[in-house]
């Protein structure tokens, strides 16, 4: 079954409360944090007080998404604020292999996300110290966007890569996932999907999270 992760950027934030815990009643496995600077991508989402406040109420393991320049500022801050599993983007790293290291040294899962346009060779060596690798299947910045449909040939490409190199990384896709490409994203490859407009936007939620995570009733 696929990991699924929805992403609270859609989540009515006058709510917060309200929604951590419909994702702790609901299949989801884990809790994804959209991490945006104004500078890296055009839009601004939360911090550190925020994400403390959600990790108080989380019964689900924290997944950040920084979309940042030069995380590294911030490793240990997002480590103390709760934060589980980490992903910081290629393009955002001067020196990614000791921000990944630093991460893993902090207790945290580390995940490397890579944009639309941007070539996986730059994985290659770093994958057996990943947990994970997200493919970014819109550019990113805001939800709600259409998926790009060059991801699948590139999901594949990731996935050869992996077993190729023995490694256990897990891929991960975040932007445009819906009950219509949820199918033939598993059968490319994906483990987890990142998933914000096609269950926040939904009526019945929980019911969304249930459908992805079982595959069932699918479009
Ligand atoms: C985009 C973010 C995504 C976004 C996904 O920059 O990284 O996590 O919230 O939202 P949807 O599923 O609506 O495309
Ligand atoms: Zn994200």
């Amino acid at each position: 079954m696929p990991i699924i992760a929805p992403s609270i950027l859609t989540a009515n934030f006058l709510r917060l409360e309200d929604e951590i815990n419909m994702l702790n009643s609901s299949k989801a496995d884990w809790i994804h944090l959209d991490i945006m600077d104004g500078v890296y991508v055009p839009n601004i989402t939360f911090g550190f007080p925020v994400i403390r406040q959600i990790k108080s109420l989380a019964k689900k393991p924290l997944d950040a998404h920084l979309m940042i320049i030069n995380p590294d500022r911030y490793l240990k801050d997002f480590k103390d604020a709760g934060v589980d599993l980490l992903t910081v983007h290629l393009e955002a790293c001067t020196h990614l292999d000791r921000t990944i290291s630093e991460i893993s040294n902090l207790g945290m899962k580390p995940g490397v996300a890579v944009n639309p346009h941007t070539s996986l060779d730059g994985l290659q060596y770093i994958l057996p110290k990943l947990s994970m690798v997200l493919i970014m299947t819109v550019n990113p910045g805001f939800g709600g966007q259409k998926f790009i449909d060059y991801s699948y040939e590139k999901v594949r490409k990731l996935k050869q890569m992996i077993v190729d190199s023995g490694a256990s990384t897990l891929i991960q896709v975040d932007g445009g996932v819906s009950k219509s490409n949820l199918k033939p994203l598993v059968d490319a490859g994906v483990d987890a999907f990142v998933v914000g407009n096609t269950i926040f936007a939904s009526s019945d939620p929980v019911a969304m999270i249930e459908d992805l995570k079982e595959m069932k009733n699918l479009s």
